[in-house]
């Protein structure tokens, strides 16, 4: 990933008084990153969402970064170029970043297929704030559930660049979770990743 030229060179950091530290006090738990990587139709967001609802349920403070979403907005100028995905995720590691700061349990779905991204997303949270969770789903069933149908575009041509078809998706050698989504339903991963929250002692009480 590119560091951006810094083009405002005189601006000084502003310190909060308002802190991180605070924050977490005040929410009565931990705000972390949980990175959701796979390729597409891997369960990335419908997990994400599902972790959400489960937390939401039980008072936390979160929110979810969603891929497809997120193309519609802050990165809807954004393709499917190598330098493109680069830039996507440079700029979702940031927004992850302020959420963190935000004192905001984050979960983050992006296909996210760089090993070298996710490593800077990683390198720029404090130590143990980046958490990576990987959806792993054989690509024959991603493409199987073709969802959104764009497996058989891909493979038709009409959509260049697809991850798993035209592609690559360099999957996570060392993950802090790996869920097989094909094996799993969605409850059962749901709990892995609440189960892995307090191992880490995110949580300040037990969730059920
Ligand atoms: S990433 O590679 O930059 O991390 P991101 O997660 O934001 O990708 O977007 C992936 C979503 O965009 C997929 O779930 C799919 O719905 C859609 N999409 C459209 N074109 C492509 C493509 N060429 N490759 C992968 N996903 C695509």
């Amino acid at each position: 990933m590119n560091k951006p030229e810094d083009k405002s060179p005189d601006t000084v950091w502003h310190r909060a008084t308002v802190t991180r530290q605070r924050r977490e006090q005040k929410n009565a738990h931990k705000s972390v990153v949980l990175w959701f990587t796979g390729l597409s139709g891997s369960g990335k967001s419908t997990l994400a969402h599902a972790v959400e609802e489960h937390l939401h349920q039980h008072g936390l403070n979160t929110f979810v970064l969603d891929g497809d979403n997120v193309r519609h907005g802050l990165c809807g100028d954004l393709g499917f170029s190598d330098q493109d995905r680069k830039e996507n995720i440079r700029r979702i590691s940031e927004t992850a970043k302020l959420f963190l700061e935000a004192g905001v349990i984050t979960l983050t779905a992006f296909i996210s297929p760089f090993r070298a991204e996710r490593a800077i997303a990683r390198g720029l949270m404090p130590h143990g704030d980046f958490i990576e969770i990987h959806c792993f789903c054989p690509l024959t069933v991603c493409e199987q559930r073709d969802v959104k149908g764009l497996y058989k575009k891909a493979r038709l041509g009409e959509i260049k660049n697809f991850t798993g078809i035209s592609s690559p998706y360099e999957e996570p050698e060392n993950p802090d979770l790996k869920i097989d989504t094909s094996r799993l339903t969605l409850e059962e991963s749901v709990q892995q990743v609440i189960a892995l929250l307090h191992t880490k002692n995110i949580l300040s009480v037990p969730l059920h």
